[in-house]
C-alpha cells in the first residue's frame, strides 16, 4: 500500500510552495492537480474551443494526451509530449481552468489518473478536492488556508518585487472571486473534508508551514 497525503485549500494559500517542500523533507513525490487541469484547459484554448460550450468542452477533454513527469525533483506537465509547465501558469490560463474544471465528465477522466498515481507512488498531493474525493482513504488530510487578506498581500508582495504594477484591493477581490466559484461549484466543490486537520497560516512562516505538515504526518 501507497503513503498518501492529501492537501487542500483556496488559491493562494501556499499549498504548492508547502507541499513541494514537506514532500522533499518526507521524501514523498508532490503532486499539483491543478497542473493537469491547468494543462487541458491551455489545450481547449489553443483549439480554440469556445470554453462556454460546455458540451464541447466535455466532447474534446478526452483529447489530449497530460502527463506528469519529475526533473531534478520538480513536477513537469506535459500535453501530448510538450513541457507546458511554464506556459500554464498565466493568469488567463489560471480563469479558464475555473470554468472548465467545474465540469464533472472533465473531472472524471483526470481523477482517475490522480488515483492510480497515488496507488503506485507515496506522494503529497495537492488541490481542491483531494481529500474529499480523489483520497478518501488518504493516510493524512491538510486542509490549509488563510484569510483572503494574508493570501492578496502575499500575491500583492510577491508582484511587487518583481517590479510588476498591481492593485492590492484588485487581488484581494480576485481572490475572494475564485474562492467563491471553487466553493459553490456543483461538482466537487472545496471543502475540508471531516478527518482533515485545518492548518490556517495567516500567522506563520513557510517553515513554520512546513514543520507542522511533516510533524503531522509523523515521519
Ligand atoms: O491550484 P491551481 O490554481 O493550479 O488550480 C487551477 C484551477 O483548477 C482552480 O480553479 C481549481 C481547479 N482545481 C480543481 O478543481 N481541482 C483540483 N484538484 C485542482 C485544481
Amino acid at each position: 500500500m501507497s503513503y498518501n497525503v492529501a492537501v487542500d485549500g483556496p488559491a493562494g494559500a501556499g499549498k504548492s510552495t508547502i507541499a513541494r517542500a514537506a514532500a522533499a523533507r518526507l521524501n514523498l513525490i508532490y503532486v499539483d492537480t491543478g497542473a493537469m487541469y491547468r494543462a487541458l484547459t491551455l489545450y481547449l484554448i489553443r483549439e480554440g474551443v469556445d470554453l462556454e460550450d460546455e458540451a464541447e468542452v466535455i466532447r474534446r477533454s478526452g483529447e489530449p494526451e497530460i502527463t506528469l513527469g519529475y526533473e531534478q525533483g520538480r513536477q513537469k506537465v506535459y500535453l501530448n509530449g510538450e513541457d507546458v509547465s511554464g506556459s500554464i501558469r498565466t493568469e488567463e490560463v489560471g480563469i479558464a481552468t475555473a470554468r472548465v474544471s467545474a465540469l464533472g465528465p472533465v473531472r472524471e477522466g483526470i481523477v482517475a489518473m490522480q488515483k492510480a498515481l497515488a496507488a503506485r507512488s507515496d506522494c503529497i498531493m495537492d488541490g481542491r478536492d483531494i481529500g474529499t474525493c480523489v483520497l478518501p482513504d488518504a493516510d493524512v488530510k491538510i486542509y490549509l488556508t488563510a484569510s483572503s487578506q494574508v493570501r492578496a498581500k502575499r500575491r500583492y508582495d510577491e508582484l511587487t518585487a518583481k517590479g510588476l504594477a498591481c492593485d492590492y484591493d484588485q487581488i484581494k477581490a480576485d481572490i475572494e472571486a475564485r474562492d467563491y466559484q471553487d466553493m459553490h461549484r456543483q461538482v466537487s466543490p472545496l471543502r475540508q473534508a471531516e478527518d482533515a486537520v485545518l492548518v490556517d497560516t495567516s500567522h506563520m512562516t513557510i517553515e513554520e508551514v512546513v514543520e507542522k505538515l511533516v510533524s503531522l504526518c509523523g515521519r
